[in-house]
């Protein structure tokens, strides 16, 4: 299965970085599987230092400021294990990439688990983080299909979020309809 969270990594000069990512586990969470893009500051990252942290995470607002390209705001720590670690995490695990394959633009790192913890208790399901997740996703691939599709999703979840949300949702729910009408307003202008 595929998990949704946020994958830290550290360049040459071992400045912390951080990334949605969803990498393919098994269900005991044993066996990692990343796929990076190529294009990626986290896969130039991991071809220098093969070593990264995943972090399964409860909020969303991180994750749509980070697609956004704003500060997310995260406060992280050093591990002892050479890990940075997400302090709101609830579980983290230190993997090291062990095989590779980059003959396609999106990647393949197969991982070993270093080390792991759990940091505190699952928020539990929330159907607006999930949508919110939904449209993150779709957001980062704009560029491949232009902003139609995000726009027709936002309208069938509109509901959801809008009746599940917390403030955190609704604050990424705004962040991503004011990147939609910019985006649309800029290609009226082109
Ligand atoms: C929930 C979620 C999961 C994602 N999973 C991946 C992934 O598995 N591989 C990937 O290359 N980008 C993935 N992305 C997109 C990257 O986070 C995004 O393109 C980012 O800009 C690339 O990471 P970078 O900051 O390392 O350049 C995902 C985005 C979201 C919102």
């Amino acid at each position: 299965m595929i998990i949704e969270g946020l994958l830290t990594t550290a360049n040459q000069a071992g400045v912390p970085h951080v990334a949605p990512m969803g990498p393919l586990v098994d269900e005991q969470l044993r066996t990692w599987l990343l796929r990076p893009y190529r294009t990626s500051c986290t896969f130039q990252n991991l071809q220098l230092r093969p070593y990264c942290t995943f972090h399964i995470i409860d909020d969303v607002l991180p994750v749509v400021r980070l697609i956004l390209g704003h500060d997310a705001g995260l406060l992280m720590d050093y591990h002892d294990c050479g890990a940075w670690v997400l302090r709101d995490a609830c579980r983290w695990f230190h993997l090291e990439v062990t095989q590779q394959n980059c003959s396609q633009l999106r990647t393949e790192l197969s991982c070993r688990l270093i080390d792991q913890q759990e940091l505190r208790a699952h928020g539990g399901w929330n159907r607006a983080q999930h949508s919110i997740l939904e449209i993150a996703i779709l957001v980062t691939r704009t560029h491949l299909t232009g902003i139609s599709p995000i726009c027709e999703q936002m309208r069938e979840l509109q509901t959801i979020v809008d009746k599940t949300g917390g403030s955190r949702e609704v604050e990424a729910w705004e962040l991503l309809r004011t990147f939609v009408t910019q985006y649309r307003e800029s290609e009226n202008l082109e």
